[in-house]
């Protein structure tokens, strides 16, 4: 793994160690004591492609996609996910690997990252629905015009406090981002999937999306990493790193840094 930008850094970059990788993808100055920063990471191949031929993302990742990975999700205080992706990838409570458990304690966040789950119908996808403690610290993230038995539902699987409704006829990012600071939880990661990306995007409330580009072309009938009605967002490089032919990058908003 190697650094190619930025190329000003006082660390060693080639190889780019556990240390400079940490570095590299730490969250802005001040993000978790006053501000929120909100990051999104997606991996695609060469010709765009987000899923692979079993319709997931674990058919396209490469190893060192996984180690980044792995590495965003113990950063962060809250995973951030919409309940397709959540569904399709089989998603279950984070546990951070050994190899990145010294990057929680450097920053003092105790225990795992909390998991929210983003839905328009309320329904919890199942193995996130299941005993609180095997699954985990769950919210849910839905709007005051879901379904009310599924918030009741909900509710009583995830706890009162674990349902948040922020919004009146969709979802508003901003009010659930501010909900979130309240409860002490800045440092955002969205994992995906692309609708819930592109509907973020719409209402500009993604800083910085990673993304890892694959040395690979599959053709096919696949999604992008965002899916929706034609927007458009400008975003700057940040920094870029070449590891076994994957191109792994930040890139964020003009004006978020
Ligand atoms: N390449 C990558 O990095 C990557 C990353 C993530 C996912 N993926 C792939 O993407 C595919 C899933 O795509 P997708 O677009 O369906 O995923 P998605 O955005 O995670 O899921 C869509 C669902 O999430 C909820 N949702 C999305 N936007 C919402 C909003 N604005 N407000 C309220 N709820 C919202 C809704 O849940 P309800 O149905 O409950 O209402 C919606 O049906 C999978 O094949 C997955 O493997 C790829």
């Amino acid at each position: 793994m190697r650094l190619l930008l930025p190329t000003d850094v006082p660390f060693d970059t080639d190889p780019l160690d556990d240390e400079g990788l940490a570095q590299v993808y730490r969250y802005p100055d001040g993000t978790g004591t006053e501000r929120s920063w909100l990051r999104a990471n997606f991996v695609s191949t060469l010709d765009g492609a987000a899923t692979g031929p079993d319709g997931r993302s674990g058919t396209i990742n490469t190893h060192a996609d996984r180690q980044v990975f792995a590495l965003l999700r113990a950063l962060s205080d809250v995973i951030v996910v919409g309940a397709g992706t959540a569904r399709v990838e089989g998603y279950r409570a984070p546990v951070t690997s050994s190899r990145w458990r010294w990057v929680r304690e450097q920053a003092g966040q105790t225990g795992q990252p909390a998991m929210l789950v983003v839905t328009r119908s309320g329904d919890v996808p199942p193995l996130l629905a299941q005993e609180r403690e095997q699954a985990g610290d769950v919210l849910l993230l839905t709007s005051r015009s879901a379904p009310s038995e599924a918030v009741d539902l909900a509710r009583s699987s995830l706890g009162e406090d674990r349902v948040l409704l922020c919004g009146d006829d969709s979802v508003d990012f901003h009010v659930a981002r501010q909900e979130l600071a309240d409860r002490g939880l800045r440092r955002l990661l969205c994992e995906g999937g692309p609708r819930l990306m592109h509907d973020l995007t719409a209402q500009d409330a993604v800083d910085e999306l990673c993304l890892t580009i694959t040395p690979s072309l599959v053709a096919g009938e696949h999604p992008r990493i965002l899916a929706g009605p034609e927007l458009w967002a400008d975003l700057v490089p940040h920094t870029l790193i070449e590891a076994d032919g994957s191109l792994i990058g930040r890139w964020v908003r003009p004006d978020a840094l």
